[in-house]
Order: C-alpha cells, then structure tokens, then sequence
C-alpha cells in the first residue's frame, strides 16, 4: 500500500525508517520530510496542514494510509478533515480525531478529562482573564514553585515553573494578557510535582491498546539538566524505573481509564496516546498528554520495536489492535541529539554537515536537515539524532557519542551525559 507520513523532524525520519522495513509498505512519501526521509522514501513539498493539498495528493497517488507524526495537524483536525470526505474515503488516518488531540491542544481539557476519570495528576485551576482572583488565590494555597501552563499550544514553551509567588502572580498575568497569544488566553496553575519523569508510548485502535517501549528524554540544552529546555536533547530506552511493578500501576490507573475515558466520551482515538509521567513516592502521575509520539524518544523506542509498525497500524485502522503481535527487542536503545550553536535561543542555518558516512554501528535520524547545493546541510536548531543499540545504556550511549562526535558542522553542540540520572 501507499503510505503518506506527515512531518519532518528526527521523529518523523524514525518513523518512516521503521516503516519503509515493512513489506506491506508500496511507496512510502512524506509530507514535507528533511534530507534523512528522501532516503527512506519519496518527499512530497507539502505542508503538513494544508489539508486540501494532501487531499489532492492522496486521490492521485493511491495513498491508502496517511501516518501523522506532529500535534499541530491533529490539533487542527486532519482526522475529521479525511472522515468527513465522501472521497477519501478508505483512506485511514492515523491520529486522533480532532476532539481526541484536544489531550494535547488544550491542557485545561486534559486536565478536566482526567478529573473525570480519576487518573492522578496534580492539583489544578483554569484561569481566565475574567477569574483571575480566584487564581491569584489558588497560587496563594500553593507552595513554591509555582507551575503556569498555557492551555494551547505553544511549541513547547508554554510551561512556566516560578520560584516565588510574587513573580508568579505576575507571569500569571502577562500570560493572560497575551505572553503566548491565544494559547495563553487561559492558563492552567498547577501543584508542582516533584520526581523522576518517564514518558509511555500507547498505540490504540480506541479500544484496545499496546504500550511501547518506555523512554526517557532529556530536555535541558545544558549537561546535568541545566539551562534552557529545548525540544529534547537525546532519550534512553528501557527505563529501570519504569519495571513490572511500576507499569503495573501506570496500565491500571492510567492507560485503562485514560481509552475506556475516551470511549465513553465518544472521542474517536486511533493512534498514539504519550503519557509524560512523573513518578512521586513510587507512584505513576500524568504531567501531560501527547496525541503524538514523542522526539526525540522516537528515534530510540523504534529501534526497539521488532513488530511490523504498518501491521500495527492496519490493526489501528480495522480496530483489530488486539489481534496483532508487538515484539520488542530487548537491548537498550538510545538517541543523541546534534544541534546547532545557540539553540534554542538563535543559531544560524545552512552548515554543511560532513562526516556521515564515517558513522558506523549508529543509525542516524536526521531532524532539521535540507539537501543544497554543497550537500546536506543543517535546517533547524535540532538537527541530526544518533541512536544506537547496546546490551545496555553505557553500551548504546559509547556507540552514539563516537559517532556524535565523527560528524562535523560548524557549532555543533551535544550533551555527554545523556542517561546520567537513570
Ligand atoms: P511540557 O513543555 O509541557 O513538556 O512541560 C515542560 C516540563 O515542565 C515537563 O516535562 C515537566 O518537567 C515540567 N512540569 C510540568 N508540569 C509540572 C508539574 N505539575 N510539576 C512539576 N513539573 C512540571
Ligand atoms: N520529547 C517530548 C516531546 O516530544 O514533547
């Protein structure tokens, strides 16, 4: 069959590499894809939410299946968008539908879902311009730090954790009053939980499910966990935390209320679920929803998949999930993260990227990459992940790191202590 994958980060690049191995998979294209997807199949130069294009794309090419790997064309309804069409008919999408992605577009609905389900997460209150009292009062019964969120999306940065309520009360303000436009016309103020995260890939077909291989991704630019957060800087997989008993826990508090939720409530969910967890005494609480897989956990959990991911996917779109097999291999997998000079403030673009093809025992996922005139050359902040397979982490992370450091272009900068905490 013919597959259209949607995005063009590392993620996507590991999805499509995963993919392109299955044999059910024709001619695999992504829309818009980077240098590293045009070598795993065919990049089409559409964007990922320019709905009526795609349309136009799948009917002429046979596109049977439409993979989404970034939020923002779920958020915006790519699902319905296809349902909806009397053409596009047997043509599945996998994602969420666009009530479904609202467990990532908007954190006061993920917050109020789980309420309503009993799934344990932090404190919370919905503020708005016009209830802003209340929230100045709910800061008040909180204790430092203080975590401000704003309910939309805002390419990751909508998250605020505030040592002191005074500065607290007034970003609380400045959020409202536009810090993030409309996604922060309304900010959820939560407790501030306290302890390690993990993050659980579900695949669902919105009744059954599975649960992929568990990361852990490290999301500060600076060694230690210091510094600015970026979009992930490297991931580790498994996660010795995250054990039977654990995941016990996760799959009977958590994944099971969260499908059998989305089912009473008539939410279409047909695609992945990410739990961003946080473990507190021992026990698993939700910190965020995802409607998507994660990056870069991505190009360290489909290393160690071992199962056809378009069979999975097939069992997604049937709703025959539960009849399908999912292998896992069980080395450690992980990713290391190259990226331009100055991310995720300002870095400039455009590097030549040398050395790859002294890589060796890695596999090399490309995420803000373009092919030009001199080559392939850096096109974003996050641009090449390296993952690797080791009998464990130490073992994996050696591998990534000596061929982290075999390819070359200007400011390139990595951290070495990916996995230091596990
Ligand atoms: P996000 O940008 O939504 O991925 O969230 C950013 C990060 O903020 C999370 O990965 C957590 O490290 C942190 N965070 C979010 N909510 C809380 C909370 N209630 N308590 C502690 N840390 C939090
Ligand atoms: N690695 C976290 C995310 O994809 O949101």
């Amino acid at each position: 069959m013919n597959i259209l994958l949607l995005g063009s980060g590392g993620r996507e690049h590991a999805l499509a590499w995963k993919m392109a191995q299955s044999p059910k998979t024709d001619t695999l294209f992504i829309a818009p894809g980077n240098a590293g997807t045009a070598a795993v199949g065919t990049n089409v130069a559409l964007s990922a939410t320019d709905f009526p294009a795609l349309k136009d794309f799948v009917l002429k090419n046979q596109v049977e299946m439409v993979v989404v790997g970034p939020e923002d064309p779920l958020v915006k309804g790519v699902y319905d968008f296809f349902a909806d069409d009397e053409a596009l008919r047997g043509v599945t999408v996998i994602g969420p539908s666009k009530a479904g992605a609202q467990l990532e577009g908007s954190k006061e609905f993920a917050k109020a879902f789980m309420q309503r389900h009993g799934i344990p997460t932090a404190r919370y209150k919905s503020i708005s311009a016009e209830n802003i009292g209340e929230g100045y009062a709910f800061l008040e019964e909180l204790k430092a730090p203080y975590v401000l969120k704003a309910d939309g999306l805002a390419a990751g940065k909508g998250v605020l954790i505030v040592p002191d309520l005074e500065t607290a009360k007034k970003e609380l303000g400045e959020m409202l009053g536009g810090m993030f436009g409309e996604a922060s016309k309304t900010v959820v103020i939560e407790e501030f939980l306290s302890g390690i995260e993990c993050s659980v890939f579900v695949l669902t077909d919105g009744v059954s499910y599975k649960v992929l291989p568990v990361a852990k991704d490290y999301k500060r630019i600076g060694e230690g966990d210091t510094g600015l957060n970026t979009g992930g800087m490297g991931a580790v997989s498994p996660v010795p935390f995250a054990d039977e008993a654990f995941m016990k826990k996760v799959e009977e508090r958590i994944i099971r209320p969260t499908v059998r939720g989305l089912q009473q409530e008539n939410i279409v969910y047909k695609g992945f679920i990410f739990l961003g967890l946080i473990r507190v005494n021992g026990e698993p609480m939700v910190i965020e929803y995802n409607c998507r897989m994660g990056d870069p956990e991505t190009e360290a959990v489909m290393l160690r998949i071992k199962s056809d991911l378009v069979e999975l996917f097939e069992g997604v779109a049937a709703g025959t999930l539960d009849t399908k097999e999912l292998l896992t291999d069980e080395r450690t997998a992980v990713t290391v993260m190259l990226v331009s000079g100055g991310y995720p403030e300002s870095y400039e673009k455009g590097k030549v990227i040398s050395g790859l093809d002294k890589v060796n025992g890695s596999i090399v996922f490309h995420a803000g990459t373009k092919t030009g005139e001199e080559g392939i050359l850096t096109n974003g902040g996050r641009v090449i992940a390296v993952s690797s397979y080791g009998k464990d982490k130490d073992e994996a992370l050696a591998c990534s790191f000596a061929n982290a450091r075999a390819i070359s272009f200007d400011k390139k900068y990595f951290r070495t202590d990916i996995g230091f905490d596990l």
